[in-house]
């Protein structure tokens, strides 16, 4: 895969991507570091070999343990409204095939990501490690906890669906920070968009989504815990 003439068709995939598939689809994606970002990083790095012809395609694919790797077009687009600057720290629930947090770790200080399938973060390690990535934190761990001996964090992206916020995510977000979530069960999540602003939460929706849900004890157990009038 590193032969200099196999990387070229993917080179080329990939800026038709940007152009096409995020630049040019209606005026979502605009900001201009997100697009370089993506044009940089190997998504075929990140899926496995029988999927890397259809690695430049906008869409989802299969990454093993009944587990996917997100379109393009939403890693983009959740980046962006994550508002990536330089100085950030940036926490990731549901690292998957490490690409998403790539994308960020491109654009942010220090990357934390946390997988709860073990050999899926392990995998994720090893590739990250293997690109070059020195800004990455993974571990293996529910991340409905968050990270807590890393908060505050300028940023949250959560890429599973939990039918609502985990608490603990929302506590770990600094002041002025961002957070974005599918939040929502089976075939009906939306994808909302959290900030913090002088201690309150103010929140909206932004794009109907579908992603895997979030699984794992802490989510389980935060959402029953929840009153019933918790927003979202
Ligand atoms: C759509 S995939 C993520 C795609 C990933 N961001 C990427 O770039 O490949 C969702 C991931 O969330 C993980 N996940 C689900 N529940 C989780 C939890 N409670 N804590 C951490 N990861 C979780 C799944 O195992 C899966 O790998």
């Amino acid at each position: 895969m590193n032969d200099p003439a196999m990387l070229l068709p993917f080179a080329a995939a990939r800026r038709r991507m940007v152009d096409e598939q995020l630049a040019g689809r209606g005026r979502d994606i605009t900001n201009e570091s997100v697009l370089a970002v993506m044009g940089r990083v190997p998504r075929h790095e990140f899926v496995p070999a029988d999927q890397r012809s259809l690695a430049y395609e906008d869409s989802p694919l299969p990454i093993g343990y009944h587990q996917t790797i997100s379109q393009p077009y939403i890693v983009a687009f959740m980046t962006e409204k994550l508002e990536p600057r330089p100085a950030d720290r940036v926490l990731e629930i549901g690292t998957g095939s490490g690409y998403q947090a790539a994308v960020l770790a491109g654009l942010v200080a220090e990357v934390y990501t946390i997988e709860i399938i073990e050999p899926l973060a392990r995998r994720a390690g090893s590739d990250l490690q293997r690109l070059g990535c020195t800004n990455i934190h993974v571990r293996t761990g529910d991340g409905g906890r968050g990270w807590p001996a890393a908060a505050p964090f300028d940023a949250i992206i959560v890429t599973c669906a939990p039918e609502r916020v985990p608490p603990p995510l929302l506590d770990q977000l600094r002041d002025a920070g961002r957070l974005i979530v599918p939040v929502g069960t089976g075939g009906f999540q939306e994808l909302v968009l959290f900030r913090k602003q002088g201690g309150q939460l103010e929140q909206r929706a932004v794009l109907p989504v579908r992603f895997v849900p979030m699984t794992g004890e802490a989510g389980r157990k935060l959402s029953s815990d929840l009153p019933p009038d918790f927003p979202v």
